[in-house]
């Protein structure tokens, strides 16, 4: 059995290609039914920072090549393109990296909580979808209650930063002072309601809230101030904001270049920074041409998220050590999973040969004391045992990395097949 994750993330590919590759959370039951078409079993993980497939069974390669096309399909695009940004990792590599990301340590910003979510989400779908099978379940709920374990027993999400809360960073480096400032915030999910979380802590002058549904901006302006208004009437709104910060999941672009263009005008010179953390982008990228505009996307933040990285560097180390051990123990189970077949087989004809030799063996013997038959039993059986022991303890140790497992079966001719 192999484990293999075909994946693009932050470190391979800039957001213009992880925006294609990104699977809005109302679209991955219908990407897994795709996937389906490639694979028997698999697992996708979209989040802004990352797609990855997860996919395990027989043969490794078959199922490599099933997510790399499923990949391809999805993105509209070439092997030779798609090649540049992907990344291959198979088993034990695979294991580490799905346990470090759910702990927050690959992510852009370290110890962010949202992935845990993320992750579970992505196990909820491929079970509802039925694209799951026991090594796959096994791995994504250890991994899970590795992240849990992380961020309860180290500090490394103590005060956790979030992208939200880095782009009102951002907005206030490029300012100076958020005092002075009216803020839009467009989209009124989790991330929107982290942004003006985030802006009302640092004292944001005033706020916007857009949202497609109107409704859900009034719920967050009402939790935390500010004033709600439509995506239709943004164009009448723009001009007044010093700040935008954009975080709505559509799939497609809610400002324009012309929009904004339109709003510079009435300004009079007066600067705008527009921070742009939806992946897809919901920004016009040309936006950045505009005279006295400063635009950031999600990939603009990484300075922040360096510095973050650093400040956490000794919970870092604490939690490494909880994920290397969580790892130990997902790695024995899974050998286990891989050999348990063989190991049954070998048990149960070395113990219809000790069966039958010993039934033999007492009807030649004839009447024997109760006694004198028990210590047959014990002796035989001691000697099946110790003979089965070491070898029993090799396949444990080693699992079918090495063909052992294999190897014993067609050495002791046992029954079944290699195990999926
Ligand atoms: N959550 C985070 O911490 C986080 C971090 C980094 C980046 N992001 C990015 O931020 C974006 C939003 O994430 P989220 O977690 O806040 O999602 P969410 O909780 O599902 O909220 C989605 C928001 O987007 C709006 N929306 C959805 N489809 C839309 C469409 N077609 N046109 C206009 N608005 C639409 C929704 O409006 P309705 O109320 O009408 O549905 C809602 O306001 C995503 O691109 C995500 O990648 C999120």
């Amino acid at each position: 059995m192999q484990l293999s994750l075909v994946g693009i993330n932050h470190r391979t590919a800039p957001v213009a290609i992880r925006e294609k590759a990104a699977i809005r959370t109302g679209k991955l039951d219908d990407s897994l039914s795709r996937l389906g078409r490639y694979v028997d079993h698999g697992i996708i993980l979209s989040t802004c920072n990352r797609t990855e497939v997860y996919t395990t069974d027989g043969d490794g390669r078959r199922n490599e090549e099933g997510s790399l096309d499923f990949l391809k399909t999805h993105l509209e695009t070439s092997d030779t393109d798609l090649s540049q940004y992907t990344y291959i990792l198979k088993d034990k590599e695979a294991v580490a990296h799905l346990f470090q990301t759910t702990c927050g340590l690959d992510s852009m910003i370290i110890g962010e909580y949202e992935v845990l979510g993320q992750v579970g989400q992505a196990l909820e779908s491929a079970e509802r979808i039925k694209m799951t099978n026991l090594p796959l379940r096994q791995l994504f709920q250890g991994a899970i209650r590795t992240g849990r374990r992380v961020r309860e027993e180290t500090g490394i999400s103590k005060n956790a930063l979030s992208v939200s809360s880095v782009a009102v960073d951002m907005a206030t480096r490029v300012v100076g002072d958020l005092a002075k400032c009216r803020m839009l915030v467009i989209g009124a999910g989790e991330a929107g309601r982290l942004v003006a979380k985030a802006a009302k802590d640092r004292g944001v002058a005033s706020i916007l809230i857009a949202s497609r549904t109107q409704e859900r901006a009034a719920m967050l302006t009402e939790a935390l101030g500010g004033t709600p208004i439509s995506l239709g009437n943004l164009a009448g709104e723009m001009h007044t904001c010093d700040i935008i910060v954009t975080c709505a999941d559509a799939p497609h672009w809610i400002v324009s270049a012309d929009h904004v263009a339109a709003a510079m005008k009435l300004r009079s010179g007066s600067p705008m920074v527009i921070i742009d953390i939806a992946v897809p982008r919901n920004v016009e990228p040309a936006v950045a041409e505009i005279d006295n505009v400063y635009l950031y996307n999600i990939d603009g933040l990484i300075q922040i998220s360096d510095q973050n990285h650093q400040q956490r560097e000794g919970e870092i180390e604490k939690a490494v050590e909880i994920i290397m051990n969580e790892i130990a123990e997902f790695n024995a189970w899974w050998q286990m999973l891989e050999v348990r077949p063989v190991v049954s087989a070998l048990m149960k004809k070395a113990e219809e040969i000790r069966r039958a030799q010993l039934d033999k063996t007492l009807k030649k013997l004839g009447s024997l004391s109760e006694e004198d038959h028990k210590s047959l039993e014990a002796m035989t059986k001691s000697i099946v045992t110790k003979i089965l022991r070491e070898p029993v303890r090799y396949l444990k140790a080693n699992g079918d990395s090495n063909g052992s497992a294999e190897m014993v079966r067609e050495l002791f001719r046992l029954p079944g097949e290699k195990p999926k």
